[in-house]
Parts: C-alpha cells; sequence; structure tokens
C-alpha cells in the first residue's frame, strides 16, 4: 500500500490556511507526515500556525503570506511550484459577502470572484501542471451544500461555491487518468470563526473542522464529490434528488435568512 506521503507528499499547499476549516486541513495533513505550505494574508497569525504545526507534527512548513484576490497569483504559484514538489492542494479560502446583492457595492462581490472562482481556477491549473506531469497528487476544492441551488442573501457566494464544485469534477475526470485525485468538498454548516462571526443562531446540526478535514482526507480518490456528515448527506440528498428546484431554492433561502438574522 502506497503511504499518504508517498500518494499526496512530500508538501501540501493549503489556500485559506491561517485559521477555520483551512488550519484544519493544513493540521491534518501535517499529521499524515505531509509538509505545509500555508497561505493566507495575515502574515503573523501564518507564522505562527506554521510553527504550531512543525511543533506538533515535526514536519517542515513555510508560511506564504498573500491575497488571493491580488494580481500576479499566477506567477506567485508558478514560482512556489518550481521551488517545492507540491503533490497536494487544499482550495480553501473564501470570501461570502452576505445580504442582498443590489446592498452591495460591485467591487466587493467581484473580490469574491477573485478569491473563490480566479483564485482557485489558477492555482488548479498552475500547481496541478507539476502534478500532471508526475502522475500522482491530490487537489481538493472546498465547495458548500450553498451551492447546490441559487441562495437568497448570498447569491453570489452560492453561485461561486457552485463554479468550484462543478470545475472539480470536470477535472476528476481530466486528471484521473493521469494519476491526480480530485474531490470537491460539499461542506455544510462548520464551527469556524467565519462561521461564528457571522451566524446569529445554528439551523443545522454544525460540524467540527477536525471533523470535515479529516472525513474529506480520508475520501480523496474517492471523487468526484464528497459530502462530510450524514446530516449533510441528508440535506444534499433532498436538495438535488427529492425536492423540486424552486422549493429548494426557497428552503435554502429560509435557512439562510434565520442564520444571519
Ligand atoms: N464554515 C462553514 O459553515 C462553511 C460551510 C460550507 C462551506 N464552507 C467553506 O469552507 C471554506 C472555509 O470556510 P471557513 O468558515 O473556515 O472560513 P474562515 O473561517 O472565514 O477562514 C477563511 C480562511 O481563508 C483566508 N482568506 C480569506 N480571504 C483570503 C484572501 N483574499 N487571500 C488569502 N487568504 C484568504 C483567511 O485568512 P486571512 O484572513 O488571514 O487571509 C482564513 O484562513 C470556504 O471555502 C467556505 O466556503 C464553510
Amino acid at each position: 500500500m502506497t503511504s499518504f506521503r508517498e500518494r499526496y507528499g512530500p508538501w501540501a499547499l493549503v489556500a485559506g490556511a491561517s485559521e477555520g476549516l483551512g488550519f484544519a486541513f493544513a493540521d491534518d495533513c501535517a499529521r499524515r507526515g505531509l509538509d505545509v505550505v500555508l497561505v493566507a494574508r495575515r502574515a503573523q497569525v501564518l507564522e505562527a500556525r506554521a510553527s504550531e504545526l512543525t511543533r506538533r507534527h515535526g514536519v517542515r512548513t513555510r508560511a506564504l503570506p498573500l491575497d488571493l484576490a491580488a494580481p500576479g497569483l499566477a506567477e506567485r504559484a508558478r514560482a512556489i511550484a518550481a521551488e517545492l514538489p507540491i503533490g497536494l492542494v487544499i482550495l480553501d479560502a473564501a470570501y461570502a459577502p452576505r445580504g442582498e446583492l443590489h446592498d452591495h457595492p460591485l467591487d466587493e462581490l467581484l473580490r469574491a470572484i477573485d478569491v473563490n472562482v480566479r483564485a482557485p481556477l489558477t492555482l488548479a491549473r498552475e500547481l496541478g501542471a507539476p502534478m500532471r506531469e508526475r502522475g500522482r497528487g491530490g487537489l481538493i476544492v472546498v465547495s458548500s451544500v450553498a451551492g447546490l441551488r441559487g441562495t437568497e442573501t448570498l447569491a453570489t457566494y452560492a453561485a461561486t461555491k457552485a463554479f468550484g464544485r462543478v470545475l472539480a469534477e470536470g477535472l476528476y475526470a481530466e486528471l484521473r487518468p493521469r494519476g491526480v485525485d480530485v474531490l470537491a468538498c460539499l461542506a455544510g454548516a462548520t464551527r469556524t470563526p467565519g462561521y461564528e462571526a457571522t451566524t446569529r443562531r445554528d439551523v443545522a446540526p454544525v460540524m467540527e473542522p477536525r471533523d470535515v478535514a479529516r472525513a474529506t482526507l480520508d475520501a480523496l480518490g474517492r471523487g468526484p464529490v464528497f459530502v462530510p456528515g450524514r446530516s449533510n448527506r441528508a440535506a444534499v440528498w433532498a436538495l438535488e434528488r427529492v425536492l423540486p428546484r424552486r422549493v429548494a431554492i426557497a428552503l435554502l433561502g429560509r435557512s439562510t435568512r434565520a442564520l444571519n438574522g
């Protein structure tokens, strides 16, 4: 049996690794013996997180502070890929403008496109290319149950999450024959700083980030789509297979309004 490190190592890169689900992914990659590049905007937090992983798991880490929405991402990605053999990429960072679309300045909505669409596409292409050449590796796109249908007050975010899932499905088919595993993780409510900051009250069972990360990494290789958690799987089944689209849109909208108050 090939070990996780042989299959997806030696380095993993996690985009959005300073806290929340991204840090849980970075931690679980390190626990599985991968060296980890941590990407997010806050340099000091990132340095502290990187040291924490080295201390806890004895792996090498690299803090790479950058804004995924800034220009020049492709060049940065190519430079890091040339320097480190990256065998696993986790595209986790996201921006979720909340509230009705017309109450947001356009710039803010376009920022969600930059962080949630342009950046994952760019990183998947530039960091995935060497994996495709090597004939091994893995790519995880963190999507959301919210991306299954249009969701009022989260319309832009939900649409970007649909993009992530569909991108992963296409890449799964393209890269599987070349030895690279691709997986979309359709996360449901997860107790992260981002969730806590924007949620008035829980309306569904909430998962812990470490459980989502662990189950998703276990599912890598069984793509193209993984839904962590039994209640999330039931919700996805109902939203995709049982309810008429219009009813699903109304239900998602109602629960999002209740979540955010
Ligand atoms: N939490 C949930 O309930 C839930 C449910 C479904 C899906 N998801 C998905 O899970 C993923 C993680 O969510 P989360 O709740 O853990 O988010 P979070 O707590 O808000 O953390 C987001 C991470 O991304 C980084 N980040 C944000 N914007 C960035 C940018 N422009 N450039 C670089 N890094 C950036 C943040 O670090 P810095 O601030 O330091 O940049 C942070 O490390 C997202 O893809 C989200 O759509 C979450």
